[in-house]
């Protein structure tokens, strides 16, 4: 076990602890429900971070699954490090700055959404709730958050659009026939979407060590559920083994939609991604699971700015846990940034209930430390107000 596992073990008991659990209610926002009914989490409401909704969920799912959503590749050190590095970051706060509420709300390509935190690509949802990716998009409608769909999700987007009241985002996996790829856009474009993000970070594709290993523990038969399983949106065999920056200018050319490069990490891709016309780019490395010792994406997202300089927005995921982390990326220039992992243990620990209260907390969280560094808006974060200390 590493020390990064002892701290968190030490963390989750104190988090348990209902002395700590008071003092964070009397420094917590007055507006917040956090802080209340410590002890065990019997509801949504009883937690108080979203690391404890890992720990609900890891109890909820059979191995197989959790092994599925909790790993990363090879020895899992990128998913560790894009959670570890916004220690790194310090912030600079502003006191007496006079803010008494901050506005958390956003644009996104032309649309206001309540937050910047939103729902990455997580695929097949019902291996974790029933109510798969239906529950996250009820959620996402409650909670006015961009929900991105993944091109495996276990439900039709047809069905999502409508559970969300609007078309989510859409993210692509490339299906390795063009036509195919022709017909999926097609497909999402009619239903209503208006973001196709394209995930290019695990086209050469990967060893997820760590599942295999937790699915080997598992003494359910995989085959009597997963046998004859069809994904809704695709069918056949994903990725052109010979994609590259051409198929971006293909893409532009098929849809109206934005098109943005989900999975880029340098500022060398930023510029081409530019050059080619993409619409946004979402510094990602899958969280951890495509390639084994990247650097974390909040270290990626700087480089990332300089390579757009201004020209189109830029989202980031990985490793997202609390509001601080936000606030942090949000002040080094992304315009949001996904969450992947913590609204998957939501949705596993208490379903539709537990997302939204994932997103909650994030947001409180996020609200707080907005006031503690005097932003009253997103727009008036200070890139100022965020400092990397030396490693
Ligand atoms: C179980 C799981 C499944 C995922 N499925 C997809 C997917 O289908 N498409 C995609 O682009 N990204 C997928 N991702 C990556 C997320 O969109 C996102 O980049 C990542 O989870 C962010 O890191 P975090 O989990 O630390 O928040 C998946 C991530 C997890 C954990």
């Amino acid at each position: 076990m590493t020390s990064l596992h002892h701290r968190r073990h030490f963390l989750r008991f104190l988090a348990g602890s209902p002395f700590l659990a008071r003092a964070f209610a009397q420094d917590s926002d007055p507006g917040s429900n956090l802080g209340q009914n410590a002890g065990k989490p019997t509801t949504p409401h009883d937690v108080l971070d979203v690391r404890e909704f890992e720990t609900l969920a890891h109890e909820a799912l059979p191995p197989a699954h959790w092994g599925y959503l909790a790993s990363g590749v090879d020895d899992d050190y990128t998913l560790e490090a894009n959670i570890g590095a916004f220690k790194h970051i310090g912030l600079r706060p502003k006191r007496l700055s006079g803010v008494a509420k901050a506005d958390t709300s956003v644009e996104l390509f032309g649309t206001r959404y309540a937050s910047p935190i939103y729902l990455s690509a997580v695929g097949a949802q019902r291996m974790f709730h029933p109510d798969g990716e239906l529950a996250t998009a009820r959620a996402a409608k409650i909670k006015q958050a961009v929900q991105m769909l993944s091109t495996v999700t276990s439900i039709p987007v047809e069905g999502v659009a409508g559970a969300l009241g609007a078309a989510p985002w859409f993210q692509l996996y490339m299906p390795a026939e063009w036509p195919e790829t022709e017909a999926l856009v097609r497909r999402v474009e009619a239903a209503g979407c208006t973001v196709l993000a394209w995930t290019v970070d695990i086209l050469p594709g990967r060893n997820i060590e760590t599942a295999t290993r937790l699915a080997r523990t598992d003494t359910r038969s995989c085959p009597a559920c997963h046998t004859n399983q069809k994904m809704p949106m695709t069918q056949g065999r994903s990725n052109p083994p010979e994609a590259n920056w051409t198929y971006v200018d293909k893409l532009k050319k098929m849809t109206r939609m934005k098109v943005i490069l989900k999975g880029l990490d340098t500022r060398e891709d930023a510029r081409l991604a530019v050059e080619h016309g993409a619409d946004g780019i979402v510094v990602s490395n899958h969280g951890g699971r495509s390639t084994e010792t990247l650097r974390p994406t909040i270290e990626c997202l700087s480089e990332v700015m300089d390579g757009v300089r201004g020209r189109i927005p830029v989202f980031v995921d990985g490793g997202f846990r609390r509001g601080s982390d936000v606030y942090k990326a949000l002040a080094l220039g992304a315009k949001a940034v996904g969450i992947g992992r913590p609204y998957i243990y939501g949705l596993s620990a208490f379903g539709q209930a537990g997302v939204e209260r994932v997103l909650d907390i994030m947001n409180i969280e996020l609200a707080l430390t907005m006031r503690q560094c005097g932003a009253a808006s997103i727009a008036s974060i200070d890139r100022a107000s965020v400092t990397l200390a030396a490693r």
